[in-house]
């Protein structure tokens, strides 16, 4: 029997139409579009009006009509959130069902901003087996749910948004050649949500709890040394050396970080592909969102060779050597689109900017 890989055979993004600026972030905090953009490199972010499964409805039937499946062909559907719709079900579940995808299993996988690289191996590994022979791999997120509005240091750096793909069985030697998937418990306090899970007592949600507490020069310290270090062991693994490697995909956190590990890596910019101005980080979705934005802009070669690394809450990391098929165009594209919205950003944000005690400014 020949040997049986893992294709990524199609792609898409879901990301809300409400633009929030920098310049409206400093009327919610003391922040200036100067220093976030100098800090960060972030120039603006979305901020959802709808739920986790509608984005990942629409990046999903993007995915498999860029694959040119039909949603009934799907036989597992992998959603990496930290941000789900509810504690249960989980959301993979109501994508499953709003896309159609009838025969399929689902489940949420949560590494925090690492989840999408970790659910790409999953599913890897769940067709090589034979227990699925397409998945559908989402990163969907809502950030902006749980940020405490009234922390600078948090609060300007994320955004929402969806990513998918779709990954198939096929007997080309191409898809997930290597991986790398860690993390260090011990160090979780320093990217955290304490006050939303069933830990302590119930009661109201208590705004000193309820939003991301973050310990930034600490996970920028460690995302700089892993992010470089993780990538260079999936190279290897791989057998590829560092000059192989057409584009280094990172999970997109701060300009600064996906800079200094290009150069760990001795990766010029067009090796790297960066989109955070735009989109901020938004969590698991940055890496769907950004190969799919890559493919668009014709930045994956037929048999790429791409590096997919991300760092993130666990503290967990994780890294993969993908080699790319010989189709870099989807093969069909989706009707589906969110649904319409014309109001501000600013406005979708002000209950839960006054839930922690914030206010907007004029
Ligand atoms: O997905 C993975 C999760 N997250 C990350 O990877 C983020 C990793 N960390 C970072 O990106 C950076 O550490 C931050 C962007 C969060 C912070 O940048 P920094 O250069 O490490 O700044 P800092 O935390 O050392 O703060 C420097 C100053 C402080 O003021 P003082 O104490 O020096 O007076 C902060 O209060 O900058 C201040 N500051 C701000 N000022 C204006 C922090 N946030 C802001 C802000 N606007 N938004």
């Amino acid at each position: 029997m020949s040997q049986r890989y893992a294709e990524i055979t199609g792609w898409g993004t879901a990301l809300p139409p409400a633009v929030l600026t920098n310049d409206d972030m400093s009327r919610i905090v003391e922040t200036s579009d100067e220093w976030i953009a100098s800090r960060t490199g972030i120039k603006e972010r979305r901020i959802s009006h709808v739920d986790v499964s509608e984005l990942g409805r629409v990046a999903g039937l993007r995915a498999i009509a860029a694959a040119g499946l039909e949603p009934a062909q799907i036989d597992m559907v992998i959603n990496a959130t930290c941000t789900p719709e509810n504690l249960l079900p989980a959301t993979a579940g109501l994508i499953q069902d709003k896309i159609g995808a009838t025969g399929a299993g689902a489940m949420d996988l949560n590494a925090n901003c690492s989840g999408f690289v970790y659910a790409h191996a999953v599913a890897d590994s769940l067709v090589k087996t034979g227990a699925s022979h397409r998945v559908l791999v989402l990163g969907a997120e809502k950030f902006s749910y749980i940020l405490d509005w009234t922390d600078r240091s948090t609060c300007v750096l994320f955004g929402d948004g969806a990513g998918a793909i779709v990954v198939e069985a096929t007997d080309e030697p191409v898809g997930l050649v290597a991986s790398e998937l860690g993390n260090d418990g011990s160090a979780a306090e320093h990217l955290c949500l304490p006050g939303r899970g069933t830990a302590g007592q119930v009661a109201a949600l208590d705004p000193l709890t309820a939003g991301v507490r973050m310990n930034g020069p600490e996970i920028f310290r460690r995302a700089v040394t892993v992010m470089g270090e993780a990538s260079q062991r999936v190279v290897d693994a791989a057998g590829w050396r560092l000059e192989d490697v057409d584009l280094l995909i990172p999970h997109q956190a701060n300009q600064r970080i996906l800079d200094a590990t290009a150069r760990r890596l001795g990766l010029d910019n067009a090796r790297m592909f960066s989109n955070l101005h735009a989109y901020g980080n938004t969590s698991a979705a940055t890496i769907p969102i950004a190969l799919s934005e890559a493919l668009e802009h014709g930045r994956v070669p037929p048999g790429a060779n791409l590096v997919f690394v991300a760092f993130g809450g666990g503290l967990s990391w994780a890294a993969s050597a993908v080699k790319w098929g010989s189709r870099t165009t989807a093969i069909a594209t989706s009707d589906a689109v969110l649904p319409d919205f014309d109001g501000d950003a600013l406005e979708l944000l002000r209950p839960n900017i006054e839930f922690f005690g914030g206010s907007i400014s004029s």
